[in-house]
C-alpha cells in the first residue's frame, strides 16, 4: 500500500499520545539498541532517540515515501527500507517498539514469537496496535465493500480483523515471557472539520480500498461511506467530532538469561 504522509500527519497529536503512553510503560533503564518498527515518518523513532540519547535507534518501515520524510526531519537516526515480518537484525535488540503498524500484518501467532526472538535476554517487546475494526468507522468501510454496487472491485480487500483479543495474546506471550503488561484505552478523541472521521482514515485504513478503486469511482464510494460517517459520528454542539478510538498495548520483557 502507498501511505501518503501529509494525510497521515494531519493528527499528530492524537496518534502520538498512545505511542507515549507506551513509551512510559517499558520497564527498561539504559537500552543501547533499539528498532522501531513500521516507524512511519519517524516521529516516535526521534521521540525514543531522545529519551534514551545514548542509544543506537533504527526506524524501519516498507514505505518509501513515509522513510524520505522520516530520513529527511531526523538525518541523526537510521532509517532501514524492510518488512516487519523478515525482521532478523545481526545486532539483536534492548527494546523493540512498534506504534500502529503490527496490525497491518497477519499471523501475530508467528509473529509476536518470531519478534521476540529478535531480542536480547531482558529485552522488551513494546506494541500498540488500533483495536476498533468492529467500529462504525472500519465496519462501514467493509460493509459498502461487500455491497452489490462495490464487491467485485472491493470485495477482495477487506481482510479479518487482525487483532485477536486481549485473553489470546495474554496466553501465547505469557509463556515466552518474564512479564507481559497488557491493556486497553479508548481514546474519546475531539476532532475538527467537515467530516472529520473521513479525514481520519483517508490516512490509514481506507487507504488501501480507494487505491482499488478506478479514479473515477473514488469520489463516488467517499461520498457514501462519508455520508454514514457523519450518521454515526455526528458533530457535537460545539462543531466538534468526538471519535473514540480503542487501543490495544502490550508490553513483554524477556527473562535475562
Ligand atoms: C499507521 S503508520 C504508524 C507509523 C509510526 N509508527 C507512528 O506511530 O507514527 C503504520 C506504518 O507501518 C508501516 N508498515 C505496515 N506494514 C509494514 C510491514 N509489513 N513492514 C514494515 N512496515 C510496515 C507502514 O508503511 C506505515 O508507515
Amino acid at each position: 500500500m502507498v501511505w501518503n504522509p501529509e494525510q497521515y500527519n494531519l493528527f499528530t497529536d492524537h496518534r502520538l499520545r498512545p505511542a507515549t503512553d507506551l513509551l512510559h510503560q517499558v520497564p527498561l533503564n539504559s537500552p543501547s539498541v533499539i528498532y522501531d518498527l513500521g516507524c512511519g515518518t519517524g516521529t516516535v523513532a526521534s521521540i525514543i532517540s531522545e529519551h534514551w540519547n545514548a542509544a543506537v535507534v533504527t526506524g524501519i518501515d516498507s514505505s518509501p515515501e513515509m522513510l524520505a520524510k522520516a530520513k529527511a526531519a531526523h538525518p541523526s537516526i537510521e532509517w532501514k527500507l524492510g518488512d516487519i515480518a523478515d525482521f532478523s537484525p545481526t545486532s539483536k535488540g534492548n527494546l523493540i517498539f512498534s506504534n500502529a503498524a503490527l496490525h497491518w500484518l497477519d499471523h501475530h501467532e508467528t509473529l509476536f514469537p518470531h519478534l521476540l526472538g529478535q531480542l536480547r535476554p531482558g529485552g522488551v517487546l513494546a506494541v500498540q496496535m488500533p483495536n476498533n475494526f468492529n467500529a462504525p468507522s472500519h465496519q462501514n468501510i467493509y460493509e459498502l465493500a461487500q455491497s452489490p454496487k462495490w464487491i467485485d472491485k472491493l470485495g477482495s480487500v477487506v481482510r479479518p480483523a487482525p487483532v485477536h483479543n486481549i485473553n489470546w495474546y495474554f496466553d501465547m506471550l505469557a509463556p515466552l515471557a518474564k512479564r507481559v503488561n497488557i491493556w486497553e484505552t479508548t481514546y474519546f478523541q475531539v476532532l475538527e472539520g467537515k467530516n472529520a472521521v473521513l479525514e481520519w482514515t483517508r490516512g490509514t485504513a481506507l487507504r488501501p480500498f480507494l487505491q482499488a478503486l478506478e479514479a473515477e469511482d473514488i469520489a463516488s464510494f467517499e461520498a457514501e461511506y462519508g455520508d454514514r460517517l457523519l450518521e454515526a459520528y455526528p458533530r457535537r454542539r460545539d462543531g466538534s467530532t468526538l471519535f473514540p478510538f480503542s487501543r490495544l498495548f502490550i508490553v513483554v520483557q524477556l527473562d535475562d538469561n
